[in-house]
């Protein structure tokens, strides 16, 4: 994992049950783009892919990118990950005409009255509601996959008509428990970037990963003929190209035995 640019962010993503959330909705790709990416919460917990482009218009969080990546990306030759100092809407001007391996992530500032404590959370960062516009209008017609996270609005409603939806929940630092939601305009994927959070809550995410263990313990067991037998009969029976690519390219940590 990519360690934390800061100790504590506003409106970071790191929230128990928040980044598992959003994962969970993040199909496979091959190029990653976050125009607004703060302290990265969502960007250091899951399995990045190739290319990567982070943007944040504050100098102070690029900077500190610049010093996390340093170490990372010395140990991680394989993945790109470049870090900009820029509007994140000339990101999503240049990528969004791509195809659906290129996801964009938006987690801009929140509207003001969607805001339990109405405060300003980002100094000259902050965003008007004309902003939101400019950004929304930004996206229409897009051909990339985006997922965007800004809590239930008017605003949002009638700009996004059509586009999936997941509600949550997350806990702010004055305690205060918040509605937040994910608007994505793919349908919900049942081929992941990353399986790691599979699940709605805790318990099915142990569920799921005590049955994973199961099978793969059960798998090991076997002569690799057999086993080899099996997975063959698998991927032929469930396996499409998404997830076959994303076997093959290594993009995923899981691989086959
Ligand atoms: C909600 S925070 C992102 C939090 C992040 N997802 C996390 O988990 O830490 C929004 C970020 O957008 C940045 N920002 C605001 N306007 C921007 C713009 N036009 N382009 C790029 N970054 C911007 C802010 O500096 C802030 O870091």
């Amino acid at each position: 994992m990519i360690p934390a640019p800061f100790k504590r962010y506003n409106g970071g993503k790191s929230g128990n049950g928040v980044y598992q959330t959003i994962i969970n909705l993040l199909p496979p790709m091959s190029r990653f783009i976050s125009p607004f990416v703060g302290n990265g919460g969502i960007e250091r917990r899951f399995n990045l892919p190739a290319n990567n482009y982070f943007f944040d218009t504050n100098p102070v969080v690029v900077n500190a990118w610049h010093t996390v990546l340093k170490g990372y990306n010395k140990k991680n030759p394989q993945q790109k990950i470049v870090i900009e100092n820029r509007d994140g809407l000339t990101a999503i001007a240049a990528f969004k005409n791509t195809d659906k391996t290129t996801l964009i992530f938006c987690d801009p500032p929140y509207l003001f009255d969607t805001r339990v404590s109405q405060q300003k959370l980002y100094g000259v960062h902050e965003w008007s509601y004309e902003q939101h516009v400019k950004f929304l209008n930004m996206l229409k017609g897009s051909t990339c996959n985006i997922i965007i996270t800004h809590p239930p609005h008017i605003l949002y409603e009638n700009m996004l008509t059509g586009w999936s939806i997941k509600d949550f929940t997350y806990i702010n630092s004055a305690g205060n428990k918040c509605a937040d939601r994910c608007w994505y305009n793919y349908p919900k994927p049942t081929i992941l970037q990353d399986f790691t959070y599979l699940g709605n809550d805790y318990r099915e995410r142990e569920l799921i990963k005590n049955k994973t263990a199961r099978h793969m313990a059960k798998l090991q067991r076997l002569p690799a003929a057999e086993r080899n037998a099996i997975l063959s009969a698998v991927i032929n029976k469930y396996g499409n190209s998404s997830i076959i690519n994303l076997l093959n390219n290594g993009s995923t940590n899981k691989q086959i035995p």
